[in-house]
């Protein structure tokens, strides 16, 4: 007889019940019905495997979704139009010559070169596996009363005319803010420049820190917890890879944690981009990893009226529309996509990932690549700045 929290079960009750549970016509199976009628799949025939492997270079990105998806992106048709529903694009088995361009739990081939590649480690990404979809999207997962909150947040943020030193002229006209940790062209995590502001007077950033902070806060009381639960029931590999760099990001930055908790994302990502409108030009995100999902929302400002800004995928023959309150999971690493054009104001777009160099390096070692050219700059300012 086992003690549970419900009391003293014996093993033999356990076993009927588990029975019932499983029996035709019993409970399981009215609940794999409610979850079919509340999700809509989007089947595509063959893993969309143009940028498993692929350079880092935004045009060549373009010029193959030209070549190979002609069709303009205002063209394309909606997909998804339950609102309602979740919607899921489950991921295509590789073909054996796919396989053949990816390693462990899809990622990238080039990671098995590097230096602290172990078998342990790829055995450990073998057992986990990919993520099973290409793309997710949950509905009302945002009420509008939390929506309004982020935009006074950003807003107050904006308001008080903070620096960004990272331009994406490759994606989009407007500028992201990046708070939260990467390592982008260094070995070792740091906290972005969006976070500190270091180019900003001692009292002009005793204004934006804790505008940034109200902001992140936010982030980890509505956002975390919501994203938690869908993560664990649809892609728990996500939060498995993530947890070795999640402990080492807690080590090499403790003193940055503790002085700033609201940049802990609790290992579900690192960083968060925030953005007016959206991002307009076909594009991958280079700087996440191809075996993880990037997590993107969309918040309203009240009484706003905007319409446009499907999530444009033509790799999956279409535009998932993405309003305010959803949550779009998606795998943008291998996937060009954009936002369709908006028409009116109002509309805000907070990215989460997780930095590819910062995971890469943590799970194959060190980058023969970074602390070079840019990662030397980059490194000098944070260690000024962090210094200070
Ligand atoms: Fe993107």
């Amino acid at each position: 007889m086992g003690r549970t929290r419900r009391g003293h079960r014996s093993q033999e009750r356990t076993k009927t019940r588990k029975t019932e549970y499983l029996k035709p016509g019993g409970v399981h199976d009215q609940d794999q019905r409610k979850i079919r009628r509340l999700t809509e799949t989007i089947r595509v025939p063959t893993f969309p495997a143009e940028f498993l492997v692929s350079a880092r270079n935004s045009k060549s990105v373009r010029k193959v979704i030209a070549e190979q998806y002609p069709t303009p992106v205002a063209d394309l048709p909606c997909l998804g139009v339950s609102d309602d529903k979740v919607l899921i694009v489950p991921a295509p088995p590789l073909t054996e010559e796919q396989q053949g361009l990816v390693g462990p739990a899809q990622m990238a081939l080039y990671n098995l070169k590097r230096p602290g590649t172990t078998s342990a480690m790829v055995d450990f990404l073998n057992d986990v596996g990919p993520i099973p979809f290409l793309l997710l999207r949950c509905s009302n997962v945002l009420s509008p009363v939390i929506q309004a909150r982020f935009c006074r947040a950003f807003d107050g943020f904006v308001a008080a005319k903070p620096s960004s030193l990272h331009s994406e002229p490759t994606r989009s006209s407007k500028t992201a803010y990046h708070f939260g940790i990467w390592s982008l062209y260094l070995n070792e995590p740091m906290v972005t420049t969006d976070t500190r502001q270091p180019t900003k007077s001692v009292k002009e950033q005793a204004v934006l820190i804790p505008l940034i902070d109200r902001l992140l806060r936010l982030v980890q009381k509505h956002m975390m917890p919501r994203a938690r639960r869908l993560i664990l029931r649809y892609a728990p590999q996500q939060i498995e890879i993530l947890s070795p760099v999640y402990e080492r990001v807690k080590k090499v930055l403790a003193k940055e944690l503790a002085d700033r908790p609201v940049l802990d994302f609790g290992g579900l990502w690192f960083c968060v981009a925030v953005k007016e409108g959206c991002s307009e030009i076909i594009h991958l995100d280079f700087n996440d990893t191809h075996t993880l999902v990037a997590i993107i929302w969309v918040v309203s400002r009240e009484n706003s009226s905007w319409t446009g800004g499907e999530f444009s995928v033509p790799q999956l023959g279409g535009k998932i529309p993405f309003s305010g309150g959803q949550m779009i999971a998606a795998r943008t690493r291998i996937l060009a996509h954009c936002g369709a054009q908006i028409i009116g104001k109002g509309r805000i777009a907070f990215t989460c990932f997780s930095d590819s160099q910062l995971v890469e390096q943590t799970l194959f070692g060190p980058s023969s690549s970074a602390d070079k050219t840019k990662g030397k700059k980059r490194l000098q300012d944070a260690v000024v700045v962090l210094g200070g």
